[in-house]
């Protein structure tokens, strides 16, 4: 499938409800055949309106966090979600949601073929890295996943909301940075 090809056939996809209540489908957004791929939860209300990922201020801290290590999502990276349509009340999406979902992001992940995937939050990296996945625990570890290098940060909404975990968040970010010099470097010469 191309990317267009994919994007039309999710703009239609009724394989779970959210698509009743949602406004806009959120697809995802960058550069498609970046080698380093971000993947979040699902969309909020902004994300909901204008049909982009993490434009409301979690966005902006996500754009912010980027920016530390010169990473920037109309240059160098993709973007993209676990479900693609917002659950109401910006509760977490139902394990039926994301199993009805996952394909659209598995096709995404198929076409980008990113050499290193950051989950951001807790459901992102059960889903993507494992289960039992312990995000005060095992946020910035780095997993082969079938010879994708996984890992992943505390969710932008989560660092809003506390602070106090920033700090950690800026030592995985500096890693992360240091494991792209290693296996894509060319994510900087974009
Ligand atoms: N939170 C997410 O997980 N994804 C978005 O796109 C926006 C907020």
């Amino acid at each position: 499938m191309t990317w267009e090809e994919l994007e039309n056939a999710a703009e239609t996809c009724r394989r779970c409800a959210l698509w009743e209540t949602r406004t806009k489908l959120v697809f995802g957004a960058g550069v498609r055949d970046a080698r380093v791929m971000f993947v979040g939860e699902g969309p909020g209300e902004n994300e909901d309106l204008q049909g982009e990922p993490f434009v409301g201020r979690g966005g902006q801290l996500l754009d912010t966090m980027l920016e530390i290590i010169d990473l920037d999502r109309r240059r160098n990276v993709y973007i993209a979600n676990i479900v693609k349509c917002r659950p109401p009340k910006n509760r977490d999406p139902l394990n039926t949601e994301q199993e009805a979902c996952i394909g659209w992001l598995r096709a995404q992940i198929g076409l980008v073929r990113p050499k290193i995937l950051v989950c951001l939050g807790r459901i992102a990296a059960q889903v993507l890295i494992k289960p039992d996945f312990k995000i005060s625990q095992e946020h910035g570890q780095f997993f082969d996943v079938n010879g994708v290098q996984m890992t992943a940060l505390y969710h932008p909404a989560a660092l809003l909301r506390d602070p106090r975990r920033k700090p950690e968040t800026f030592v995985d970010l500096k890693n992360l940075q240091a494991r792209i010099r290693e296996l894509c470097p060319e994510t900087y010469e974009r």
